[in-house]
């Protein structure tokens, strides 16, 4: 090893050892007689002293050095007088006695520091700068050691990690795949896997009955904050088991992990419909580190002469407690806000609950104090609070209505990104049906079974399946999702048939798979949980990009190594392949 010790693990009992660090510099100040570095490495920072008086030669070196050189050096640690308590090697310095410089660097076109002056689009380019810096740093290490924890959760209770093949025939999970051509079978493709599904199960039909991996996944889709082209699944998969057996056993990795890598214990997860999420919080991930659940209004607000309600297919709002001092201004703001294109909302119709136990609507036209107090009970609102209330198409409402919901407990900070709340939602709906292509889909993907009692109304009212189908959600973000799966072809050919496909093109597609099921497949079920999400929510962030060593920007770009990016004529002659723009 060039060096005898790192840059974070001196501290006042080394004092007067001899010592070799290596490392950045991260400064220098020049005090005219004294010189001082302070050099970093992964592990911290210690800092240096070069005396003009006692070394006169080693400290015009030292000089002579700039931000981001590489150096070795030798010398004695003594105790500072003046102290920095904040870090660990803080009542520490090193006298240098040798200096040697392993490697020159150019100016850093940022600052390599907790805040940084660097824009997004410069620290993506120059990355492995970025990836310098104690905020990201921490996070990498954070993903490590989740994955060791995740793995050896695992192994103790006897999952084996299976590697699946990246260069597959397409699953659909509902994204677009990215294909890569075969030189050897022209005209032609492998998809890069949306998920291992396929692989995962038949590798239960090959008995192996605990798989997990922890994989990376591809899907062309847009991107968002919690979503990358390339991003990493633990990916798991059991065989005779059913749905209370998988959830146990996933809640048990998520606790495990809360507890050795955050100290957090947390409770039992609640499970909750898919229903009733969609009822009281107007989504499949709802955020339940606060209340403020919806409330429908149709049966006291309909034929009051009000055209809005009268209208409408749903009638729902929600109480912010304390907000019912909100000015116009302030009532304003919101209302914008739901009329933004995204959110979608025609209005927002609002009810202060005075102090003095009146009300003062924006509908007060239409409805009076008596009615406005049967809201208020809807609600169980009180005196301080105010009723924001939205209508219109059912699901389009409730969607509108998530948003303000999140909205009003990000202003109320009632959603602390050190509070964690999971829980399960089940019973989600086996089918989804496509306006576009004019058909159904599956919510979740073709292989998860629809509950037994509900498998009889595939034929006659398919839009109310349910699935034995599961999240798991934290604080607002799906973390994960999975099934019980179909395990008889015959059923599995019935929901091909449900999906729009013709025996032939199912033949096709997953022809291995049923054939497959013809040779002793078990009962199987699992769940994969978004690995980059997983660590970002224990990093208390919303994006995963910085979660991840060298991800892409919004445009799918990385713009570090100019990827995607043309190839020769050679390598398109190869590939028998022709660029037509
Ligand atoms: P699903 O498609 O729900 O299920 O994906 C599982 C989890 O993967 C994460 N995830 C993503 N994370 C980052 N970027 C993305 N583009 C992205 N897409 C998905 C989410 C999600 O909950 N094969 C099934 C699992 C199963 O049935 O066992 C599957 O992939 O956190």
């Amino acid at each position: 090893m060039l060096r005898s010790h790192n840059c974070g693990e001196l501290n006042i009992n080394n004092i007067g050892q001899k010592t070799t660090l290596c490392g950045w510099i991260q400064k220098s100040r020049d005090l005219g007689g004294m010189t001082f570095i302070d050099l970093r490495d992964r592990y911290g920072i210690t800092q240096l002293v070069f005396n003009m008086e006692k070394n006169p030669v080693l400290c015009d070196e030292a000089r002579k050095l700039g931000r981001e050189f590489v150096i070795c050096v030798s010398g004695e640690i003594e105790e500072r007088s003046n102290k920095n308590l904040k870090i660990p090697t803080g009542e520490i310095e090193i006298i240098v006695e040798k200096l040697e410089v392993l490697n020159k660097s150019k100016l850093p076109p940022f600052t390599i520091e907790d805040i940084t002056d660097g824009g997004e689009e410069l620290r993506m380019k120059y990355r492995y700068l970025d990836l310098r810096r104690n905020p990201l740093k921490k996070n990498i290490e954070l993903r490590h050691r989740m994955s060791i924890e995740t793995r050896k959760y695992l192994d103790s209770i006897g999952f084996f990690e299976i590697e699946t093949p990246y260069l597959i025939k397409s699953t659909p999970e509902g994204a677009r795949d990215f294909v890569v051509p075969s030189r050897m079978n022209q005209g032609e493709f492998y998809a890069l896997p949306q998920s291992p599904q396929t692989f995962k199960q038949l590798l239960m039909i090959a008995g192996y009955d605990r798989y997990y991996q922890i994989v990376k996944c591809f899907r062309d889709e847009d991107l968002r904050a919690d979503r990358q082209p390339e991003f990493t699944q633990i990916d798991c998969e059991m065989s005779f088991v059913d749905q209370n057996d998988i959830l146990e056993t996933f809640e048990g990795l998520a606790k495990y992990l809360f507890k050795e890598v955050k100290g957090i214990e947390i409770e039992k997860f609640p499970l909750m419909p898919y229903s009733e999420a969609m009822k009281y919080y107007g989504s499949d991930k709802p955020d339940i580190r606060f209340g403020m659940k919806f409330a429908e209004l149709n049966d006291i607000v309909k034929g009051k002469n009000f055209q809005v309600f009268d209208k409408a297919e749903l009638i729902v709002g929600i109480a912010a407690q304390g907000c019912g001092t909100y000015s116009r201004k302030q009532l304003d703001k919101l209302t914008d806000f739901v009329k933004k294109p995204q959110i979608g909302a025609n209005g927002l119709i609002y009810v202060k609950c005075n102090e003095d136990g009146s009300f003062k609507s924006s509908v007060d036209k239409f409805f009076d104090q008596e009615a406005l107090k049967l809201w208020a009970e809807k609600f169980n609102a009180k005196p301080g609070d105010l009723i924001l209330v939205l209508a219109g198409e059912t699901h389009h409402t409730r969607k509108a209505l998530c948003e303000l919901r999140l909205e009003m407990g990000n202003r109320l900070e009632l959603r602390d990104p050190s509070n964690y709340c999971p829980l399960w939602v089940v019973d989600f709906p086996l089918l989804e049906w496509n306006e576009e292509t004019q058909r159904y889909h599956a919510m979740h993907h073709p292989f998860t079974s629809p509950k037994a009692e509900d498998v009889e109304l595939l034929e006659t009212d398919p839009a109310n399946v349910r699935a034995n189908a599961y999240d798991m959600v934290i604080n607002g973000v799906e973390i994960g999702g999975g099934s019980i799966r179909i395990h008889d072809r015959d059923l599995q050919k019935l929901m091909f048939k449900h999906l729009g496909f013709t025996d032939e093109e199912a033949q096709n597609q997953f022809g291995f798979l049923m054939n497959a099921f013809e040779f002793g497949a078990p009962p199987h079920g699992g769940i994969a949980l978004g690995f980059d999400r997983l660590v970002a929510l224990f990093g208390g962030q919303d994006s995963i990009r910085d979660f991840i060593a060298f991800p892409k920007n919004n445009s799918g770009r990385d713009i570090m190594i100019d990827s995607p990016s043309s190839i020769s004529a050679e390598q398109l002659n190869e590939l028998k392949l022709k660029v037509i723009k």
